[in-house]
């Protein structure tokens, strides 16, 4: 069997109103092998980026733990997770999240700057995984410069540029046409098949979802296997 790369285990959410606390979703179980292509889907407002943002450590659990590898994420200091965010994870949001006053190789080349490298082999790096989306003529232009799925592949570039074990994507097709999408996927598939990263997608687009190796479904606060 392949390496585990992520795990949760009764992993619960709530979220605290004026004298009340509204129950997301509870005693969630999912594990993520090495290589493995996994989609959630739902409803909107079903929890699916609360779900995703606890997995990659950018929120707190209110119930259940998760573990990035052996590594239990509730057992580290916010500094050691944020370490181990930018070496084994990409994470890949609706809207880019590309920094406007930044070339596209400047903002895939970030991370690894963040992480403390040497500006040359940051770049080096960046052009490489450029060329991988498909971007290798777009990495000066800015943001604003591009089209809305040049900026997501760019995204995507972002969260490769570290060689993660895992890319975590948040509707990555979300606001693109279908072509659009379509390429964009296309980009993702290429990392997994060439790079082996596992990919976890939350998307409402079933079309995609079907690509995915396994299906899951949040209802009702429960994660559901789905059987395509
Ligand atoms: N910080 C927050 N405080 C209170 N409620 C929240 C917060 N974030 C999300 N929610 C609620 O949690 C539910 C799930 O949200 P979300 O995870 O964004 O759903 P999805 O991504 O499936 O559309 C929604 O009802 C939303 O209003
Ligand atoms: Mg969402």
């Amino acid at each position: 069997m392949n390496e585990v790369v992520l795990r949760c285990q009764q992993l619960g959410k709530q979220f605290n109103d004026v004298g009340s606390a509204l129950t997301i979703f509870e005693d969630i179980d999912l594990t993520l092998y090495q290589g493995e292509t996994l989609a959630i889907i739902g409803e909107s407002g079903s929890g699916k980026s609360t779900l995703l943002h606890l997995l990659a450590g950018l929120e707190q659990p209110s119930s259940g733990e998760v573990f990035h590898g052996e590594m239990s994420l509730g057992s580290l200091s916010e500094a050691q997770r944020s370490e181990l965010r930018n070496r084994q994870f990409g994470f890949v949001y609706q809207f880019h999240h590309l920094l406007a006053e930044f070339s596209a190789l400047e903002n895939v080349a970030m991370p690894l700057l963040i992480r403390g490298e040497s500006k040359g082999s940051a770049l080096r790096a960046a052009a490489e995984v450029l060329a991988l989306v498909g971007l290798q003529d777009r990495g000066q232009h800015r943001p604003a410069q591009l089209s809305g799925g040049e900026r997501q592949r760019a995204a995507i570039a972002r969260a490769l540029v570290t060689r993660p074990k895992v890319i975590l994507a948040d509707e990555p097709t979300g606001n693109l046409d279908e072509r659009t999408a379509e390429a964009t996927w296309q980009v993702l598939e290429t990392a997994n098949q060439q790079l082996g990263v596992s990919l976890l997608i939350v998307t409402h687009a079933r079309s995609l979802a079907a690509r995915l190796q396994r299906l899951y479904k949040i209802e009702q606060g429960k994660l559901i296997e789905v059987n395509s």
